[in-house]
């Protein structure tokens, strides 16, 4: 049950509220979320067993679990890099998460303070442009965002607040439910163009670049590629279904992406917004719910208290590995470790804030610092880091005693092979190499 709420509580975060509706958004709706579907339960299920599989033989961080199982398996400790590429990539997405949750965190107190009441969309886009626009605003919540992942890393306390998401889960469970239906209620012919724009296939909008976002959200959403749940593994007993185990887990975070998408999209279309707007859509989407609903102002004020939780319990997962890794790479101590790993991320969150006002204007390839951040971690090392695991799972390792900690009849385990073995490599490669092509 512990194990469970780790591994859900880093999975469930701004990745599938935040995140996914941009996504979808921006890449033109259902072929984003039809792919992002496929990814989910053919490459990325596979990948979370295959993890937690290895980390529960190597029981160690993520870098010496993957150079001791490759050793244990006769193979070279150079496999050691897909660990090394995990934590890097944990830290720089730490940047960029801490910066939105604490967005999430400020939109408690402007929820609490009435502001969205009565409001339109002309209104919460104004509200959402003037607090982009006001540095001192963003650097500040940021900053309360990462201290407060700091000081539950350095206290050693995650497991505190994990055990709280036993409320806070079903809490935002609950609460996006409740604006689905609302969005069903009140938006009335918007429901059904939200729901055909998510789900009904529009092949023309299917680009390479759509499917490699897709890819790389599944990536991003289960914290697959960084040598989390490969973490996380080390915790498993030895009679825990890897297989079921992993399926609740993809099917809780598929849910709350899509009960997210479900409440927001209504909303763009009944208010004439842009489904494209970017990575403000649910800040000026729900606001407009909660400022026109009976006790929306505590309906707000609860569901971004929810949504700030569930962004601290994937943010402690984030700086974990780093600062495991200084602990044991370097005579720091944890909070020494913490405060050091936590200081460079913050900073790295900064340019990341600035990317959204002052520095609007720098770019390199065409991207501001904060998609460059996004794209270089979700598109690139995420799904190399996937594929290095799938690789080293299927190729590299006795597929005999897999089988039988999978705990699979050979017919079935035939089927898994072929899987991690040939599909998942294969289709992996063809995503990258169409996404970049594109
Ligand atoms: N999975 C988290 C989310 O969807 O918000 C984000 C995340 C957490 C990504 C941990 C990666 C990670 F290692």
């Amino acid at each position: 049950m512990g194990f469970m709420l780790a591994a859900a509580g880093s999975a469930v975060g701004l990745g599938n509220i935040w995140k996914f509706p941009y996504m979808a958004g921006q890449m033109g709706g259902s072929v984003f979320v039809l792919t992002y579907l496929v990814c989910m339960f053919v490459i990325g299920l596979p990948i979370l067993v295959t993890e937690w599989l290895i980390g529960r033989r190597g029981q160690k961080n993520p870098i010496h679990t993957m150079e001791d199982v490759a050793k244990a398996e006769g193979r070279s400790a150079n496999w050691r890099w897909v660990g090394i590429i995990g934590v890097l990539g944990s830290f720089l997405i730490l940047s960029f998460y801490s910066v939105i949750g604490g967005w999430a965190t400020d939109y408690i107190f402007l929820a609490g303070k009435g502001t969205f009441l009565g409001m339109n969309g002309e209104g919460t886009n104004r509200i959402f442009s003037e607090f982009l626009g006001s540095v001192n605003h963003l650097l500040i919540w940021h900053t309360v965002f990462m201290f407060a992942t700091a000081v539950i890393v350095a206290m050693g306390v995650s497991g505190g607040l994990e055990r709280s998401c036993k409320i806070m889960m079903p809490g935002l469970g609950l609460l996006l439910i409740g604006l689905v239906v609302y969005a069903a209620v009140v938006s009335g012919p918007a429901f059904g163009q939200a729901f055909s724009f998510l789900f009904t296939p529009n092949w023309s909008a299917l680009t390479g670049e759509a499917v490699l976002a897709a890819l790389g959200h599944a990536f991003f959403s289960l914290s697959l590629g960084m040598g989390i749940m490969m973490a996380y593994g080390s915790y498993l007993g030895k009679d825990v279904n890897l297989i079921s185990t992993a399926r609740t887990v993809v099917i809780l975070d598929v849910i709350v992406a899509i009960l997210s998408g479900l409440a927001i999209f209504p909303l763009v279309f009944a208010n004439g917004l842009q489904p494209g707007k970017g990575a403000g859509l649910i800040f000026v989407t729900l606001p407009i719910a909660f400022g026109n609903m009976t006790g929306g102002t505590i309906l707000g004020v609860l569901f971004f208290i929810f949504l700030t939780f569930a962004a601290l319990t994937s943010s402690i997962s984030l700086l974990e590995p780093t600062v495991e890794l200084l602990e044991e790479k370097t005579p720091l101590g944890r909070k020494s470790a913490t405060l050091l790993s936590s200081v460079v991320i913050w900073a790295l969150g900064v340019a990341c804030v600035l990317s959204f006002n002052e520095w609007q204007n720098v770019t390199l390839f065409g991207k501001n610092i904060f998609d460059l951040l996004d794209y270089f971690t979700s598109k690139l090392m995420l799904p190399l880091t996937g594929l290095g695991t799938i690789i080293f799972a299927g190729w590299m390792m006795n597929q005999e005693t897999i089988r039988r900690e999978l705990n699979l009849s050979p017919a079935l385990f035939a089927g898994w092979k072929f899987l991690c073995r040939i599909v998942i490599p294969i289709a992996v490669i063809f995503i990258l190499i169409y996404g970049f092509m594109d």
